[in-house]
């Protein structure tokens, strides 16, 4: 037992690397022909079968197929398999999923928590919250595994997805053609693709849907920047006619637990566009296999009911793949499979980076005049902010100052003011503090991720003694003034859930650590609470 794959988190699909994406792929195949062919040799040498270990169930979303694959897979394992799902647990006693969690890792010495839940980015959170309890404690660190966290991802229905498209296409990885159709906007399944379909050379997508449940931009850019060949749709009527259609179909339901009110009255126009007409069928090539992560509405199918039995047919097989492709990473993440794994493992990501650059000044330099002389009184000692917001329009510039101001708590002397700079001829801010010093480094960052660009003049006997330009910190944390924007996020204030917000930069945005919802910066500050 062991293998890199040993105790990891699934909250992503983005989790497991893209060859260890193929490795699970190759390995799940092998589960299912034994499974097939009843080869109990096989089968007894890759199974779980440790009494020391439970897998718990906590569904707090409706769910068939993924709960009952999922439990089957456990079942297979031989391994203690509790249902906590709601209507069982103390979540409905308003306890924190966290606490919920904690206490379940008392009861046996290696515990996996497979979750679903309305709330974003929760195994992220679990998985650094036990670890560091389990440290405290004395414990064996549980991992987790997201069965779909509201509309942000859903990894192991991905997973299975992949390894039925893989067999579609016999095992060649060169080039995949796919349409995405229906709920783009809230479907986690589909959100997924963007990094499932990454084991594919040539990835080619279509995304059918109208502008109300559309695919949301960043997931396109997100597509695109992978190299992938996007195309947009407003309806299947549209699509028909398009001579070069995609080779796999995949439906999704209408999420009409998470559309907004304002789209009812729309809601039949909608599910037209995204509906499959039996016209519509002689204008589709027979090799092509339609999925669904299913439920199918029976009100509202989105592919009917009248070719079920049809060889279009494929999200049947689709379904039965779960049991192959959670028996799979059950394995994986026990530490059943994985020492034959060869290739790239994942890679951390996150790599530090300097956000404040010491700028050069000029020491020698006699200041017969004071520096800084903007305000009541010119600055001999203390600090001055300068190039806030350079080049912004003026309600701009102030706005930033008033956010520097209530974020930075400058409750002291000071002036401010917006100036145009002499030499670029653009406005900027300037916040002058005499007598005042910054020492701490977190000071530092949170004024580079509140005001990205500006300049740190230290002013000592009139003279600039120091000056440093400050940039965009990697990570935003630990700060109670930042908050991410999506309320259906594990960190978002009003989910009780004790969590506090969490952001890494990517380029000039910054993404929840939870939920991945992108923000500018202006956008992760909550200054409601400091007024
Ligand atoms: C999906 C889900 O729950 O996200 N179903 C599933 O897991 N098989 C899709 C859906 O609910 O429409």
């Amino acid at each position: 037992m062991g293998g890199p794959f040993m105790g990891r988190t699934i909250q992503l699909v983005q989790d497991l690397s893209s060859d260890e994406q193929r490795y699970f792929y190759q390995k799940a195949r092998l589960y299912k022909e034994a499974i097939t062919n009843r080869d109990y040799d096989f089968i007894n040498a890759h199974i779980i079968d440790d009494n020391n270990f439970s897998a718990y169930l906590l569904f707090q979303e409706n769910s068939t197929r993924t709960k009952e694959s999922f439990y089957n897979a456990c079942r297979f394992h031989k391994v203690r398999t509790k249902d906590l799902s709601v209507g069982e647990s103390s979540i409905l006693k308003n306890e924190t999923l966290t606490d919920t969690v904690k206490m379940l890792m008392g009861y046996a010495e290696h515990s996996c928590f497979i979750i679903r839940s309305s709330v974003e980015g929760v195994c992220r959170w679990l998985e650094s919250a036990l670890q560091k309890y389990a440290e405290q404690s004395g414990m064996m660190s549980p991992f987790c595994i997201n069965a779909g966290d509201g509309s942000n991802e859903h990894p192991t229905q991905e997973f299975l997805d992949e390894f039925t498209f893989h067999e579609y296409y016999h095992g060649d990885t060169s080039h995949i053609h796919i349409a995405l159709i229906g709920d783009l906007l809230h479907g986690r399944t589909v959100h997924s693709k963007c990094d499932g379909l990454q084991i594919f050379d040539e990835v080619r997508v279509d995304l059918i849907a109208p502008e109300e449940i559309g695919f949301p931009k960043h997931y396109i850019k997100e597509m695109e920047s992978q190299g992938f060949e996007v195309r947009k749709f407003e309806s299947l009527e549209e699509y028909i006619e398009e001579k070069n259609q995609a080779d796999i179909w995949y439906f999704t339901r209408l999420q009409r637990e998470r559309v907004a009110d304002n789209l009812v009255p729309s809601l039949e126009r909608i599910r037209y566009k995204i509906s499959l007409q039996d016209d519509f069928l002689s204008k589709i090539k027979d090799e092509v296999k339609f999925y669904h992560p299913l439920p199918r509405d029976k009100l509202y199918p989105t592919i009917p009911f009248s070719i079920d039995d049809t060889p279009y047919n494929g999200w049947n097989q689709q379904a039965v793949n779960g049991y192959y492709a959670r028996i799979t990473l059950l394995a994986m993440l026990k530490g059943v499979i994985g020492d034959d794994f060869e290739g790239q493992t994942l890679q951390k990501a996150e790599t530090l980076t300097e956000f404040m650059f010491e700028k050069e000044v000029n020491l020698n330099k006699a200041h017969e005049k004071p520096v800084y002389k903007i305000g009541i009184k010119p600055v001999e000692n203390g600090i001055v902010i300068d190039h806030i917001a350079s080049g912004m329009d003026i309600a701009q510039i102030w706005d930033r100052i008033n956010l520097i101001r209530n974020i930075m708590k400058f409750n002291t002397i000071s002036s401010h003011g917006v100036y145009k700079s002499h030499r670029t001829d653009e406005y900027k801010g300037i916040i002058s503090l005499p007598d005042f010093e910054l020492t701490e480094n977190i000071q530092f960052k949170k004024l580079g991720a509140v005001s990205p660009g500006c300049t740190i003049n230290i002013i000592k006997n009139s003279t600039v003694i120091k000056k440093m330009k400050i940039t965009l910190p990697p990570r935003i944390y630990n700060f109670k003034e930042i908050t991410c924007r999506n309320p259906r996020c594990i960190s978002f204030v009003d989910n009780y859930e004790q969590v506090s917000a969490n952001f890494y930069r990517k380029g000039d945005e910054y993404f929840c650590r939870y939920c991945k919802t992108p923000h500018m910066v202006s956008e992760i500050w909550d200054t409601s609470s400091l007024r």
